[in-house]
């Protein structure tokens, strides 16, 4: 078994943008400039981009944080992401999800200039994604195909199995796996909550992305022999021997799992900090373009 040490890839990953960054200065460019808007006080949101911001510092990007408040209006931040399209420093910004109920999500999303949309997450880069146009992937799954990628892991022909089919994560991954590219060519099925005999078709899998955020719900018992797991989920757990008084989880069994498997992301330490990675490559990128 290999793990997939998402750890060392994303650090290696940032070294490279900090060397970029490095010549991008000396040359007398634009430093990129990467703005985070956070609403409301989610414990995993916050702690999400506090490590994007401290990542920005690492690769010698300028960040800057907006904190607001739970009460938020949906028309004050829509004048918000207004002020962050328009301001000629902020090469491109990012919209922690959720956002509270009161809150549209699709709306705010959309109004998120595509040019600065660094979360691949506006409808016009989604369709350039599914479309194979260069644009802007979302950060999670641009970081899975960086993963398998960077590890050599073979995906043409096999069959790959996405549990969930979330916006984020499940839809992108199981286009992008799909297409002629690097980590794709695969054959690749969606499962979710309302799949049949799940065991069957996860059992045939060469390749599983658990995106479905259940705590340990891939076992043993799920999987072949030689399977790659990649491992999506990251849930806080109760646990009272643990001094913050929770644990991480991810949506696999690790122990069961890990024991029949080729290659696995460990939680945490696997997809996480990759995804970080993909978002300072996407500001990177949004910076040369502008
Ligand atoms: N919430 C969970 N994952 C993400 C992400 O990749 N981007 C944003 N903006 N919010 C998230």
């Amino acid at each position: 078994m290999i793990l997939l040490d998402g750890k060392k890839t994303s650090q290696d990953i940032k070294v490279e943008i900090a060397q970029a960054v490095s010549k991008i200065k000396l040359e007398g460019g634009k430093t990129p400039h990467l703005a985070a808007v956070l609403v409301g006080s989610n414990g995993a949101s916050m702690t999400y981009v506090g490590a994007k911001v401290k990542a920005c510092e690492f690769v010698g990007f300028n960040s800057t944080l907006i904190d607001l408040p739970e009460e938020t209006l949906e028309e004050e931040l829509l004048n918000q992401i207004d002020a962050l399209n328009t301001n000629d420093d902020i090469d491109g910004f990012i919209v922690q999800l959720p956002l509270p109920k009161h809150i549209d999500e699709q709306k705010i999303l959309m109004a998120v200039h595509p040019d600065k949309d660094v979360d691949g997450f506006h409808p016009m880069n989604v369709g350039k994604m599914a479309l194979d146009v260069p644009t802007f992937l979302p950060a999670t799954p641009f970081g899975i195909m960086e993963l398998l990628e960077r590890y050599k892991v073979e995906t043409s022909g096999k069959n790959v199995v996405v549990i969930g089919r979330s916006h984020i994560v499940g839809r992108p991954i199981s286009i992008l796996m799909s297409q002629k590219r690097k980590a794709g060519d695969a054959t690749v099925t969606i499962a979710h909550s309302r799949t049949k005999n799940l065991t069957k078709i996860t059992r045939e899998a060469d390749i599983i992305v658990a995106a479905l955020g259940i705590p340990e719900f891939l076992t043993g018992d799920m999987v072949k022999g030689g399977v790659t797991i990649i491992d999506v989920g990251i849930t806080r757990v109760d646990d009272a021997t643990k001094k913050r008084g929770f644990r991480l989880a991810g949506d696999v069994h690790f122990e069961s799992v890990s024991a029949k498997s080729a290659y696995i992301t460990p939680v945490p330490g696997g997809v996480g900090p990759m995804t970080i990675a993909m978002l300072l490559k996407n500001t990177l990128l949004a910076c040369s373009r502008r």
